[in-house]
């Protein structure tokens, strides 16, 4: 059996999103069959046009499909552009990609995608779940099909990051992600609980910048505007390797700890978008709560030095 990962990622790029995009671009053991595109840290046009920009960049021949506009209950909202730009890559200005996307929805393609690659098919959602709950109410085998969804998302034990209890990815649509966990596929949850030991800071982007001037020098540029918010944050000595980590996790689980817990998602009140421990009438998600942090760092920050 291939030792390589057929990998989809849902991405709301975002900064790190272009991190992890970028990782997986490069990762010998991944093969990136395509990018779905969702609202989150910019609108889901932003969201497409970046998609579309670092699978360019990347020289990536790989589709990218446009996904949901809004959340599946909530009214629409204002992206986070305080944390990833104006624009989703810092203070970098937005660049018009040559190509466009495919004329396919994002919850289709991946249906599409989970079936052709039949158990094969890792699906790695990086933005809120939006996309690919329609991919599993419109298809009833698709929780079946997909291999696994290793998605960063959520907090058992850490906290908030958009509050004091919901983690963003989730707060931006809790129905999507409580249909995603509820569905009886295999879920991996990439939190905030091990996300949150991953950092990264000026000096490990200039030594991306150095060994990768071109990519990994956009990176650098996108860096010092996502570094600036995390110092007003306070909270951590650097910025947290969000998606990256769990692009990792869908090739390194053995990188990380995991507790099997049934999951559901508060939709409403002030808890709304926090991942607790459900009644266990539902599949148990493996909740990552423990994390190699620099055995995770160590690898990124290897593959990015062989990106240009
Ligand atoms: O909470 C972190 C997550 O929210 C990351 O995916 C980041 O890109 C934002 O989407
Ligand atoms: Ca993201």
């Amino acid at each position: 059996m291939s030792d390589t990962t057929k990998l989809i990622i849902d991405t709301d790029p975002g900064v790190d999103d272009a991190m992890a995009i970028f990782y997986a671009a490069a990762a010998p053991d991944i093969e990136l069959l395509g990018l779905t595109s969702i609202f989150g840290n910019v609108t889901v046009e932003m969201a497409t046009r970046n998609a579309l920009r670092l699978v360019e960049a990347a020289g990536l021949d790989i589709p990218v499909a446009a996904g949901a506009n809004t959340p599946m209950a909530l009214p629409p909202y204002t992206p986070s552009f305080h944390v990833h730009g104006d624009e989703g890559f810092g203070d970098i200005p937005a660049e018009t990609p040559k190509g466009a996307a495919i004329d396919e929805s994002a919850a289709d393609f991946l249906c599409r995608m989970a079936r052709e690659h039949k158990g094969e098919l890792v699906l790695c959602p990086i933005g809120p779940l939006t996309n690919v709950a329609m991919a599993i109410q419109q298809d009833p085998e698709f929780a079946q099909n997909v291999k696994r969804i290793v998605l960063m998302g959520g907090s058992y034990r850490e906290g908030g990051n958009i509050t004091p209890y919901a983690e963003a990815n989730i707060y931006h649509d809790p129905h999507a992600a409580e249909v995603v966990f509820a569905s009886g596929a295999r879920i991996e949850m990439v939190g905030l609980d091990v996300t949150h030991r991953i950092t990264c800071k000026p000096d490990d982007f200039e030594a991306i910048a150095q060994a990768s001037p071109r990519l990994g020098g956009m990176l650098q540029d996108m860096s010092h505007f996502y570094l600036k918010f995390y110092a007003t944050v306070g909270k951590l000595d650097g910025c947290s390797l969000h998606d990256p980590a769990a692009v990792i996790a869908c090739t390194h689980p053995h990188l990380f700890t995991a507790e099997d817990v049934a999951i559901e998602v508060t939709c409403e009140g002030e808890e709304i978008g926090a991942t607790v421990q459900s009644a266990p009438d539902r599949g148990v998600t493996s909740v990552y709560t423990a994390v190699e942090a620099a055995a995770v760092k160590d690898l990124f920050l290897q593959r990015l030095t062989v990106l240009d």
